[in-house]
C-alpha cells in the first residue's frame, strides 16, 4: 500500500492519526487479514492519496478514517479520540461532525431528487453558518450539473451522479474522505 502526501500541511494539530494498525475480517472460523503495520498522520490542509491493488484494504483503511469500524489492533485517532475507546453512538456522532464521504457507489435515496438527496445531510449537522440552499446551488453549478437538481437519482448518468455525490462538501467538513470518486468520469471533469 502507498500512502502518499501531496500538499503540505497548515500546522496545528494532527486531524487524523493511525498506528501499527493491524485490522482483519473475522467470517465465521475464517480470519482475513487485510491491513498490517499501518502509518499515517494527516494535519489540517494536507492531501493524502492512498494507493494498492485491488482488494488489498484501501477501503477498509478509508471505513477506519470514516469511524465506520475499528482496528483490531493499533491505535486510529480521529481529532484526537482514539477509535477503539468509542462507543459507537460517540463514532457516529464524530462522523457526523467532522467527516463527509464521496463514495464511487452513490449513496441516493431513490424518491428524494437530486438536490434534496444533496440537502439531507445538512439536517444532522450543526456547523453549518451558511445558507445550504444557497451552498447546494453554488456546488451543483461547479459540478455543472445545475440542470439536474429536480430529477431523482435514477435519471442521472453514472458520472452526472458522481459529480453529484461531491456536492456533499456542503456541510464544510474537516476531513474529506473520497474511495475512487471519479471512476465514473471522463479526464477534464475527474481533474
Ligand atoms: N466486511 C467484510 N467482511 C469480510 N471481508 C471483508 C469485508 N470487507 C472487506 N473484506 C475483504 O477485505 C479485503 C480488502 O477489502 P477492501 O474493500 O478494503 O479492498 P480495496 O482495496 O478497497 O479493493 P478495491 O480497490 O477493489 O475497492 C478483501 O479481500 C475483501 O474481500
Ligand atoms: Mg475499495
Amino acid at each position: 500500500m502507498n500512502i502518499i502526501k501531496n500538499s503540505l500541511p497548515e500546522g496545528g494539530f494532527p486531524i487524523v492519526g493511525v498506528s501499527n494498525v493491524r485490522k482483519s475480517y473475522v467470517i465465521g472460523s475464517l480470519e482475513i487479514p487485510v491491513l498490517s503495520d499501518i502509518d499515517l498522520k494527516l494535519e489540517r490542509g494536507e492531501l493524502l492519496d492512498i494507493m494498492s491493488s485491488s482488494g488489498s484494504g484501501n477501503s477498509t483503511l478509508v471505513n477506519l478514517i470514516d469511524c465506520l469500524d475499528r482496528p483490531t489492533e493499533g491505535q486510529a485517532l480521529v481529532r484526537g479520540r482514539d477509535l477503539n475507546r468509542m462507543s459507537d453512538q460517540e463514532l457516529a456522532i464524530l462522523k457526523g461532525l467532522e467527516i463527509d464521504f464521496s463514495i464511487r457507489t452513490f449513496n441516493s435515496v431513490p424518491l428524494l431528487t437530486a438536490f434534496e438527496n444533496v440537502l439531507l445531510p445538512t439536517f444532522a449537522n450543526m456547523r453549518i453558518n451558511i445558507d445550504p440552499t444557497k451552498r447546494a446551488r453554488e456546488l451543483f453549478k461547479v459540478m455543472e450539473i445545475q440542470n439536474r437538481v429536480n430529477h431523482r437519482p435514477r435519471k442521472l448518468s453514472g458520472g452526472q451522479s458522481q459529480r453529484r455525490s461531491i456536492v456533499p462538501l456542503i456541510n464544510d467538513p474537516t476531513i474529506l474522505l473520497a474511495d475512487e470518486p471519479t471512476g465514473n468520469l471522463d479526464s477534464r471533469t475527474g481533474s
